[in-house]
């Protein structure tokens, strides 16, 4: 192969990368994903049903925080909730006074939770008798390592916010462990 072709095809490969990665920081910073995702859809348990519950996600860029959330509402589901499962753009979404268990998530970019997700958070209204849950997926281990750094990051309320968190988790690299999900559930519920 002659230098010339080979200069080609390295310039191509670069370009092809860059482009990739604009593209992918663009669809991050305007969370064009979590804006969008207006799907819903309803989990009844097997037998009785012992209340109902909201999980909210933004699916983020290749849908792991939607894996998670649905993990999450399976896991209520087990536990005798009918869950609704709602991306976070959904009418459903928006109208939350029939639940007593809200779970919101998303992925973290660059140490933040989604737009949309802060959003969400920003204007939800609930009752002292509704539990509250935030999950993130992300790559960075080290905010998972506590829990007064993993809220700082996954769920940024403002300081005049009266939002009491019940249960926080993160997963990641997308490994979704489910003794993390069913503890995650369990303190939720408690
Ligand atoms: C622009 C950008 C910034 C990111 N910043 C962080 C970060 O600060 N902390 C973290 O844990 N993950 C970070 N990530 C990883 C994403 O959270 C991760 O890609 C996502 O949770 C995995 O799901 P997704 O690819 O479906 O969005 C970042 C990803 C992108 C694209």
């Amino acid at each position: 192969m002659n230098y010339k072709k080979l200069g080609k095809i390295i310039g191509i490969s670069l370009v092809i990368v860059i482009i990739a990665a604009v593209l992918g920081f663009s669809i991050a910073f305007y969370d064009v994903m979590g804006f969008n995702d207006k799907e819903s859809q309803t989990l009844n348990p097997d037998g009785a049903v012992v209340g109902n519950a909201m999980v909210v996600y933004d699916p983020g860029i290749t849908g792991t925080a939607k894996k998670v959330a649905d993990s999450i509402a399976k896991d209520l589901q087990a536990k005798g909730y009918r869950v609704e499962l709602a991306g976070i753009s959904s009418s459903k979404a928006d109208n939350i006074s029939d639940y007593s268990v809200i779970v919101v998530g998303g992925p973290i970019y660059d140490g933040n939770a989604s737009s949309s997700v802060n959003e969400y958070l920003k204007n939800l209204k609930i009752s002292q008798n509704t539990s509250l849950g935030v999950f993130a997926s992300g790559m960075d281990p080290d905010s998972a390592k506590d829990n007064v750094t993993l809220l700082k990051e996954a769920a940024p309320l403002p300081e005049n916010s009266d939002l009491q968190i019940k249960a926080v988790m993160k997963v990641v690299n997308g490994n979704i462990d489910n003794n993390a999900i069913n503890n995650f559930v369990n303190k939720l519920l408690q």
